[in-house]
C-alpha cells in the first residue's frame, strides 16, 4: 500500500495489482478535522489496512462514499463500523448482492454534499453498473469510478459491461467526454490528466463499445479494437460480452 498526500486534506491510498490480478485499487480519503470520508473500500483486506493507517494518524473513518456497489468497491464495508455513514446512488439495490452491516444513504443528484472543505456533487452514469455515479470534488477532480479503468503501468483495461447495458455505458462515456475535465481520478489505475489524454482514453473505450454494439456482438476481437489507440488487457471481458449477446 502506498499513501500519497494529494492535498493537505486529501489522501490517495494506492494498492498496486497483486500477482494474478487484473487491477489494483485507489481509495481516496477526504479529511475533515479528525473525521474521514473514504471513497470506496475495495475488499476487506484493503479496507482494514486503510482503517489501521487512519487510526495510527489519529483519524476516524466516519463516512464511505461509494462509486458503485460492485464487490471490489464495497466488500470492505464488512470490516468497518456498522455506524459509518455509507453514501451512494439511489439505485444501489440493483447492484448490491451481499448484505453489508451499514444502512445506505442515497445521494442527491440535485443538492450534493458538503464534507469539511469538500464540496461534492454527483451525476448518475449507468452502464458499468446501474448505480455508477461520477463524483465531482471541489470542481477540481472528477472521480469516474469504473467508467475508465487501467493498470498502474498505464495499460488500459477493457471496459467491463453487461451486453444489455452497452448503450448506457456508451451514453455515460459520451457525457463524461462532454464534461471536458482535466483531472480524472479512477478506482483502478493512475489519475488521467489533461484534456488530450482524457479524450483519447474515452474515445478508445467508446470505439470498442460501439464496435461490439453496432455488430450486435458479432465482431471479431481485431474488429472490436481496430479503432483504439491502446493495447487493452482484460480480453476475457470481450468474450463474456459475445457470449451474452447470443442469449
Ligand atoms: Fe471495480
Amino acid at each position: 500500500m502506498n499513501v500519497d498526500r494529494m492535498e493537505k486534506c486529501l489522501l490517495n491510498y494506492r494498492f498496486s495489482e497483486e500477482e494474478g490480478f487484473l487491477y489494483g485499487f485507489n481509495l481516496y480519503a477526504m479529511l475533515n478535522g479528525k473525521d474521514v470520508m473514504l471513497i470506496d473500500t475495495a475488499f476487506r483486506s484493503q479496507a482494514k489496512q486503510v482503517k489501521k493507517d487512519l487510526t495510527s494518524k489519529g483519524l476516524r473513518l466516519t463516512h464511505v462514499l461509494v462509486t458503485h456497489f460492485h464487490p471490489d468497491h464495497v466488500a470492505g464495508l464488512i470490516a468497518l463500523d456498522p455506524e459509518i455513514t455509507v453514501l451512494g446512488s439511489p439505485e444501489y439495490k440493483k447492484t448490491l448482492t451481499k448484505d453489508i452491516p451499514q444502512r445506505v444513504t442515497p445521494v442527491s443528484f440535485s443538492e450534493g454534499f458538503q464534507f469539511g472543505e469538500f464540496t461534492l456533487s454527483f451525476t448518475p452514469a449507468p452502464g458499468h453498473s446501474a448505480c455508477s455515479i461520477l463524483i465531482d470534488i471541489n470542481g477540481k477532480y472528477l472521480h469516474a469510478g469504473d467508467n475508465l479503468m487501467s493498470r498502474y503501468d498505464g495499460n488500459a483495461i477493457l471496459p467491463w459491461v453487461e451486453y444489455h447495458e452497452l448503450a448506457n455505458h456508451i451514453s455515460s462515456l459520451e457525457m463524461l467526454k462532454r464534461m471536458k475535465r482535466v483531472r480524472i481520478i479512477l478506482s483502478h489505475g493512475p489519475e488521467l490528466s489533461g484534456e488530450e489524454e482524457i479524450i483519447r482514453a474515452i474515445d478508445d473505450r467508446l470505439s470498442y463499445l460501439k464496435a461490439v454494439l453496432n455488430s450486435a456482438g458479432r465482431c471479431s476481437w481485431v474488429e472490436a479494437i481496430s479503432g483504439c489507440s491502446c493495447n487493452y488487457t482484460g480480453r476475457e471481458f470481450f468474450e463474456q460480452l459475445l457470449a451474452e449477446s447470443v442469449n
